[in-house]
């Protein structure tokens, strides 16, 4: 039996209180819509349709490499109306799963289960037991126990709404029976909507089997509807990465203090302090240490390096036995290569800094390609940027870069060479020599430090 995926998503969001339509809110930096989507796709659907409605061009534009069928809403008429929609493209001998753009957490395995138990003829709905269960659908049950009807909150009686059992809105059923059931639906209900809850009603009279499960656990099911549920969602789904990480090996000196917004690889025994960031794609070898409160992003780290805390690395490549930071800054296009360093308050970019070269200390160097075993002092800046255009600087092998020096690119450093502290190097610097340019130090003797006067004070 084919399955087609129906993800409902056409629905403003009004409690985000956001110019971004709901589904489009980020959970670890993509948006909700994505991650259900992404949740579908694991079951390996015949189709996956997106109904859509508000905001409906920018969530086709941000999301345009989905494979899915784009269905709009053009009103929001209620879910039952919004499954409709997408019935014309589902063949009536198919399984239709109905999930929520707003329900991002739940797992592939559960939403399995739900598939198996609809089987052949039965409608298969996922519930939850809530302590606190306002707001959502509740499950109506007959003396026997078997499912009759679901009623909104809002049509509810005082007895109805003591029911804990609430409906999650994931179901999964037969086409042919949704077909029928869907046209029979009406709006004559409180909010004047045409509820897919409904349907469960009509598949009870008409003696279709209902089974309801339970989802492994709560979380899964949880809605977003405002900025405090998307917060709840995001530490959930951290929570989840961290544990699925800590299982690979990764120590994570607190997984409630760790945040991935992309993907992580790690290699054998890397530790991630505190409050670290993780952005885009990061792949990390064996033996890395990263201190607290860093943030990488789109970057690879190699074998045995460390990365002291506070340091921000954005599109870079860092080599085996490294030094980071503390505090550095090494911007895209930064490529160290093994036992390289860079010290507290460096900032690098568009640079290759040679195997065993230091950047120790307060320094700025970009666009700058720097051979082996340099030294480059306290101080150090390369002026690349002359308010019009970008220029280079190159640095030969063992060349030694006093403190304070300005090397005002184009400009190269030959190997060997040694630039006397202070100097602001205008021309090439020749390889093997001392290049020095600096005003002479004299001593006034007898001179006199002016001092205040007392009564003019
Ligand atoms: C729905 C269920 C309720 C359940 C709850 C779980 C109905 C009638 N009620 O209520 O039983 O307990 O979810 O969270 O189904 N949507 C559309 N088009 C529409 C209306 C809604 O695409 O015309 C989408 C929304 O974007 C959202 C989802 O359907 O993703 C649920 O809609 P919402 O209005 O939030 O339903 P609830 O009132 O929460
Ligand atoms: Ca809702």
């Amino acid at each position: 039996m084919a399955l087609h995926i129906v993800i409902l998503a056409a629905g403003q969001g009004k409690r985000m209180r956001s110019a971004l339509p709901k589904v489009l809110q980020p959970l670890g930096d993509r948006p909700l819509l994505r991650h259900v989507v992404e949740t579908a796709q694991a079951l390996a659907p015949e189709r996956i349709h997106v109904v859509y409605g508000h905001g409906g061009d920018i969530v086709q534009e941000r999301l345009s490499d989905l494979d899915v069928a784009w269905v709009r809403q053009a009103e929001q008429l209620g879910t039952g109306h919004a499954v409709a929609q997408a019935m014309a493209g589902i063949p009536a001998e198919a399984q239709v799963l109905v999930l929520y753009g707003d329900v991002p957490l739940v797992r592939p395995n559960t939403l399995s289960h739900l598939v198996a138990a609809a089987g052949h003829d039965a409608l298969a709905l996922l519930t939850v037991v809530l302590a606190n269960p306002t707001g959502y659908g509740r499950i109506v049950r007959d003396d026997d126990n078997r499912v009759t009807r679901i009623v909104e909150e809002r049509d509810a009686t005082r007895e109805e709404r003591h029911i804990a059992e609430t409906n999650t809105g994931l179901l999964c059923a037969q086409a042919h029976h949704l077909h029928d059931w869907l046209a029979r639906l009406t709006n004559a209900n409180v909010q004047g909507e045409y509820y897919l809850t409904d349907c469960i009603g009509l598949a009870a009279y008409d003696g279709v089997a209902i089974a309801a499960g339970q989802a492994a656990s709560e979380s899964e099911t949880q809605g977003i509807n405002n900025k405090l549920d998307l917060s709840r969602a995001e530490r959930l789904f951290q929570r989840r990465q961290a544990e699925a990480l800590m299982a690979s090996g990764l120590t994570l000196r607190d997984p409630a203090r760790f945040d991935l917004r992309g993907t992580l690889a790690v290699g054998q025994d890397v530790e991630i302090d505190v409050d670290v960031v993780i952005e885009g794609r990061v792949v990390i070898g064996d033996n890395v240490r990263v201190g607290s409160c860093c943030v990488l992003r789109d970057c690879e780290i190699d074998s045995d390096t460390r990365i002291e805390s506070h340091t921000v690395i954005d599109s870079a490549h860092i080599g085996e036995h490294c030094a980071i930071g503390p505090f550095a800054r090494l911007r895209p296009g930064t490529r160290l290569a093994d036992r390289a360093k860079v010290g507290n308050f460096v900032e690098t970019k568009n640079v290759e800094v040679g195997a065993g070269s230091k950047i120790n200390h307060l320094s700025y160097v970009g666009d700058t390609r720097m051979g082996q075993d340099v030294n480059i002092g306290a101080g150090v800046i390369t002026c690349n940027y002359d308010g019009a255009a970008k220029h280079r600087t190159t640095i030969g092998d063992q060349a030694f870069i006093g403190s304070d020096v300005q090397l005002v690119a184009p400009v190269t450093v030959g190997a060997n060479a040694t630039v006397g502290a202070g100097t602001t190097v205008t021309r090439d610097a020749p390889a093997d020599t001392l290049t020095v340019g600096r005003a002479r130090q004299t001593t006034v003797e007898g001179w006199r430090r002016p001092t205040k006067n007392a009564r003019a004070e």
